[in-house]
């Protein structure tokens, strides 16, 4: 068959122990951020390699708002590489940062990522990448299962009012949906459980897998 792509891989000399990618996911207010960050300041106290990679924080740069590009880039740039919250940026944004995931989990780091990810099939594919570079073990999907009506009592942001009140739509879990995963490895009921306890769950899991020495 024609190579369509034009570019070549090139295998690395120097191989490096892979890290892994633990895929937070949940509603907007579950508790991802405040949980991944939780786990990654555990991780540093234990000299474990680890990064976090942050929805709300990788949207101020590499997946950028059109709104935010546009000062420096002009609209047609702004508009053809921004990312909103319709459902294909969605995907994009989960593509994008499933592919950086990945890179960092091949530099040796326990990467932890917290993004909403509303939808199976994106996951799926982020969860594809990483076990094609790797192998088993090195995708863990962890489900922060918040209901609903405690992420909107929370509502950190304000952003669940501002849905309700029609002022911003689209938004997952009231005017778009949230798909939950099937199987996840770790499946946390975090309205119920302290951040210290889910976060013990998530490091004994990483410490079954081998990932922390
Ligand atoms: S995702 O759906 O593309 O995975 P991501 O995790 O990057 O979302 O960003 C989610 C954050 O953006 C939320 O925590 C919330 O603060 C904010 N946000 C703004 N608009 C929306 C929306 N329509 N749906 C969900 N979150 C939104």
């Amino acid at each position: 068959m024609a190579d369509k792509t034009l570019v070549t891989w090139h295998e690395h000399r120097v191989q490096r122990a892979r890290g892994c990618v633990v895929w937070f996911t949940g509603l907007s207010g579950s508790g991802k951020s405040t949980l991944a960050n939780h786990i990654d300041f555990q991780l540093n106290e234990m000299k474990a390699p680890s990064f976090l990679l942050d929805g709300d924080n990788v949207r101020h740069g590499l997946n950028a708002s059109p709104e935010l590009l546009e000062p420096d880039y002009g609209s047609p740039f702004a508009e053809r590489f921004g990312l909103s919250f319709a459902a294909d940026d969605r995907s994009e944004n989960i593509r994008r940062i499933g592919c950086v995931a990945d890179l960092f989990c091949s530099a040796g780091l326990i990467t932890l990522t917290a993004f909403v990810s509303p939808y199976r099939k994106d996951r799926q594919l982020v969860r594809d990448t990483v076990l094609r570079s790797g192998g088993e073990g090195d995708f863990v999907e962890v489900f922060v299962d918040t209901p609903l009506e405690i992420c909107e009592s929370r509502d950190p942001k304000g952003l669940y009012q501002k849905a309700r009140a029609g002022e911003i739509t689209g938004f997952t879990g009231i005017d778009d949906p949230y798909e939950p995963p099937e199987h996840p490895e770790v499946h946390l009921s975090s309205g119920s459980e302290s951040v210290e306890e889910s976060a013990g769950q998530v490091i004994e899991y990483l410490k079954n897998l081998g990932k922390l020495g």
